[in-house]
């Protein structure tokens, strides 16, 4: 049995599936992200309109006051106006469907950016439909995804996505559908709606059969994680707690720090909402296993009941931990960057955005977690800012000012 560590707002245990520091990637994990498809996804990315390294934010004065060596924030708040790092995947995923289509029609040509930007394909970009389910900012990057290269977009929602998230994405151009049930529910949906239509499903999460879209999402999300290796330098974290939902943004990380680093990477912390903890779950049970429910946390982006099995390919040996964080840690951490310590930046991160922070809020008072995580003097600890105020409304009742009064 594994030993769970719970405190108000924490819960936390090591993954009993660990290797160890010194074992190598290896071909298993690299027939699933590889270094290849990072530096694909970099080359067309970084040609894209708009296209900027996101900041990373050093915090000395809240590492003090958090009895840390070291704190880190990478800070997505900017990404190509979307603010959120999932401008990176969803959209990525479409440009490769797109590039494939005109491949196939023009003898393997693969079409750049520029080229498809300028309308050189239009024929065949506008007769594509792509389609996904969200609870947000997946479903943003592939609206926008979709009008920046000129295809159809339809997007379903579910029951509790706000009414923001609904017109952030609908201001993209999409079609948005709110269906009944929660997020997994609403993924059904949409697979149906496209056997259906004959539209392609852009989704983040694999099943059964489909894996190579999520895939390309992955990859895409793989340009934050070399920022943020290029951005540290020399300076390695020690730990590095990534918030999952389906889990493609820490499998993204993992893989990216793994390829980079070997086995100096950082201990990695998966941290989740109380209420959709499927990596912690499937933890304990040592295979994937569904949480079912509404879901209902703070933490919108997270709010997911099954792993992504590629994800869990990668996470079931790669993460060291797994915790799950209350919501009132989640929102506490947003407002905690709202008013920074002396000298440290003003950060607007919205309730996702704020899962590592929370952990860390949460373990503070708590010697014994503190203690099997390794958070102590020594410990230097990156955080991934997944998203800024994706939805306004949230942020100005959550922090109790907007985002630009917070950085004014
Ligand atoms: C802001 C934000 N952070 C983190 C995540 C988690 O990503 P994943 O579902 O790949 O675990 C999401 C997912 O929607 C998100 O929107």
């Amino acid at each position: 049995m594994t030993q769970i560590l719970r405190a108000e707002g924490i819960a936390s245990y090591p993954n009993p599936l660990a290797v160890s520091a010194t074992t190598p990637y290896g071909e298993a994990r690299a027939a699933i992200l590889s270094r290849e498809g990072f530096d694909a996804a970099e080359r067309e990315i970084s040609q894209w309109p708009g296209y900027a390294p996101t900041p990373l934010h050093a915090l000395p004065a809240l590492a003090s006051r958090l009895g840390l060596g070291a704190l880190w924030y990478k800070d997505e708040s900017t990404r190509f106006g979307l603010k959120s790092f999932k401008a990176l995947g969803g959209a990525y995923a479409v440009f490769r469907l797109i590039q494939k289509a005109i491949a196939a029609a023009h003898g393997g040509h693969q079409a750049t950016p520029a080229e498809i930007l300028a309308g050189q394909y239009r024929d065949i970009v506008s007769a594509l439909t792509v389609t996904c389910a969200t609870d947000g900012n997946h479903g943003r990057s592939v609206a926008w995804g979709a009008q920046l290269f000129g295809c159809r977009c339809v997007i379903y929602i579910h029951a509790t996505v706000s009414e923001g998230r609904r017109a952030a994405i609908a201001h993209y151009g999409a079609e948005v559908i709110r269906v009944p049930g929660n997020y997994d529910d609403s993924v059904r949906h949409a697979a149906a709606e496209a056997e259906r239509n004959g539209w392609t499903v852009v989704s983040d999460t694999t099943y059964e059969g489909y894996r190579d879209i999520p895939i390309d999402v992955m990859h895409g999300y793989g340009v934050m994680a070399r920022e943020m290796v290029r951005q540290l330098g020399d300076e390695l974290p020690t730990h590095v707690i990534v918030q999952a939902g389906v889990g493609a943004l820490a499998a993204s990380v993992c893989a990216a720090f793994w390829l980079a680093w070997g086995e100096r990477r950082p201990v990695f912390i998966i941290a989740e909402p109380e209420q959709a903890d499927c990596f912690f779950q499937s933890g304990q049970a040592g295979r994937p296993v569904a949480v079912h429910g509404d879901l209902d946390t703070v933490m919108a982006g997270l709010a997911c009941g099954e792993v992504s099995p590629v994800a869990w390919e990668i996470l079931s040996g790669g993460a060291n931990h797994y915790a799950t964080v209350g919501d009132r840690f989640a929102l506490e951490a947003m407002r905690v960057f709202a008013l920074p310590q002396d000298g440290d930046a003003a950060i607007v991160s919205g309730e996702t955005g704020g899962t590592g922070l929370g952990l860390l809020l949460a373990a503070a008072g708590e010697p014994a977690v503190r203690q099997a995580l390794g958070l102590d003097a020594n410990a230097r600890v990156l955080l991934i800012g997944s998203e800024g105020d994706t939805d306004p409304v949230i942020y100005r009742e959550v922090v109790g000012r907007s985002a630009e009064e917070v950085l004014a």
